[in-house]
């Protein structure tokens, strides 16, 4: 089957978040499984952008009411991704290096759509499936239903997958006339509270919904940021399918980022090795248990509450623990991280900014990953630590309730509750203990390292939905 993913971001391309992880690893599977995949993004100005190869396949003019921007369609040519890429280029919108965050990204991304909408229209052949990702690409499954111009794809099925429901593109009736001709009719599709909120039209007009684990499904019909009466009403089309992970990109086996190569059989020696690598960097002591958090500094994540948690713990365990921090987002919570490096020189480091191959090493040297989430629809760095047999420390929520349970429970990680700094101080305590029952600590890891987080099994179920809503046209 030809299955389209259309997305903001596709790693290695453009990365802001797991999105892009799972974008850039889901369509690998799919082709090796047999199918036709292109995957869709905006042309940013990046790394990849301008160390690979692309050819045009399509030029056209994308029209947002009475602007007129000229965009090409770029098809990467080397085969190296394992699907084909395909990079809508608008210069005037997206020829800048961030992916989010500029005051024109209504405009950005609904003429993103438009633009590859248009190519999907002009080309000789009709898709199978168009499988949309978050809200940049929630107005694709009403536009190949309404829109006039689109007629030819109006009988496409597609999917909504959501990776976070608390972003919903929300832009006011007075942008209507960016979308191209509809049957005003429809027009209540594009409403959600006043607005028109794109991840609302998606999930309303796609013919199936899906998240990113079975427990954010359950959790965002209480909390979705005002969409809970949306999501409760179309259940019946909605289903959880938990990620996986790329097992070529995250493997310790033959991971090239990472200081020393390591097995299930071989990661005691292993881990230690590259510990020792990543404490010699960062100035810390590769004697104690090291606890680490990769990730963005927002308080979905939790990063408001590291600063006192970490603080509290380093102050209770000075002589016990080393904690490294990698990640960027929030300025205040950057700035607390790094304050705390003056007073716990030695025990504490941080970095601030993201580095693909730092994380590598930190999941292959650190002992423990801090996953203090809020909210966490999926998930993927506590998949990435159990992998290397680092061991999460997690509040139960979302994907993570998924993948980790308590070792208390016999379990392969450190849960709690509460998204506070008495819990996550709690489980630093708890995981402190722990460390120091090596056989313990030795056969958790191991049990974390033989868990299959692989992309096969999710993939599957992917086409298990398109299946059932092409030949049911619901699932
Ligand atoms: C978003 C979610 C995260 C999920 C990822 C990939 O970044 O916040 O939980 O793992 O998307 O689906």
């Amino acid at each position: 089957m030809e299955i389209f993913h259309i997305s903001a971001e596709c790693y290695p391309m453009a990365k802001v978040g797991g999105l892009a992880d799972v974008v850039g690893a889901l369509p690998k599977y799919q082709t090796k499984a047999g199918h036709d995949v292109r995957v869709v993004v905006p042309c940013y100005d990046t790394k990849f952008r301008k160390e690979n190869d692309f050819e045009c396949v399509h030029w056209g003019t994308v029209k947002l009411g009475n602007f007129n921007f000229p965009f090409s369609v770029l098809k990467e040519t080397t085969d190296k991704l394992g699907y084909e890429l395909y990079l809508i280029e608008i210069k005037e919108l997206f020829d800048r290096p961030n992916v989010y965050g500029y005051e024109d990204d209504i405009e950005r991304f609904v003429s993103f759509q438009i633009a590859a909408l248009d190519w999907i229209t002009a080309r000789n052949k009709v898709p199978d499936v168009l499988n949309c990702h978050d809200h940049h690409t929630g107005l694709i499954p009403f536009l190949v239903q309404y829109a006039y111009k689109y007629e030819s794809l109006s009988n496409v099925r597609s999917v909504i997958t959501i990776h976070n429901g608390l972003y919903q593109g929300w832009f006011g009736f007075d942008k209507l006339f960016y979308l191209p001709e509809f049957d005003l009719k429809h027009v209540g599709f594009l409403e959600w509270d006043h607005s028109i909120n794109s991840l609302a039209v998606g999930i309303k007009c796609a013919h199936a919904v899906t998240t990113v684990s079975p427990s954010y499904l359950d959790e965002i019909n209480n909390a979705a940021n005002g969409l809970e009466a949306l999501f409760k009403a179309v259940r019946h089309k909605s289903k959880g399918i938990l990620n996986g992970i790329d097992f070529e990109v995250w493997d310790p086996v033959k991971d090239q980022m990472i200081e020393s190569n390591y097995s299930i059989d071989t990661f005691e020696i292993g881990k230690q090795q590259n510990k020792e690598k990543l404490c010699e960097e960062f100035e810390l002591d590769p004697a104690k248990p090291l606890f680490s958090f990769i990730g963005r500094l927002f308080e979905e994540k939790g990063g408001d509450l590291l600063p006192q948690a970490l603080a509290l713990a380093l102050s209770e365990n000075f002589e016990n623990i080393s904690i490294l921090i990698l990640g960027s987002g929030n300025s205040l919570i950057e700035e607390q991280l790094v304050q705390l490096r003056n007073d716990y020189k030695g025990n504490y480091n941080v970095f601030i900014g993201y580095n693909e191959a730092l994380a590598h090493l930190i999941y292959a040297g650190a002992d423990f990953i801090l996953m203090p989430s809020r909210v966490e629809p999926c998930g993927l760095n506590q998949m990435y630590a159990l992998r290397y047999g680092t061991v999460p420390i997690v509040r139960r929520t979302g994907g993570l309730r998924d993948t980790v349970i308590d070792f208390g429970d016999d379990g392969n990680g450190v849960c709690h509750d509460q998204a506070s700094v008495g819990d996550i101080c709690y489980s630093i305590n708890r995981a402190v203990k722990l460390y120091g029952d090596k056989i313990s600590f030795k056969n958790i890891r191991a049990k974390g390292m033989g868990t299959d987080h692989s992309w096969e099994r999710a993939c599957q179920e992917y086409i298990e939905i398109y299946n059932l809503i092409i030949e049911k046209n619901e699932i």
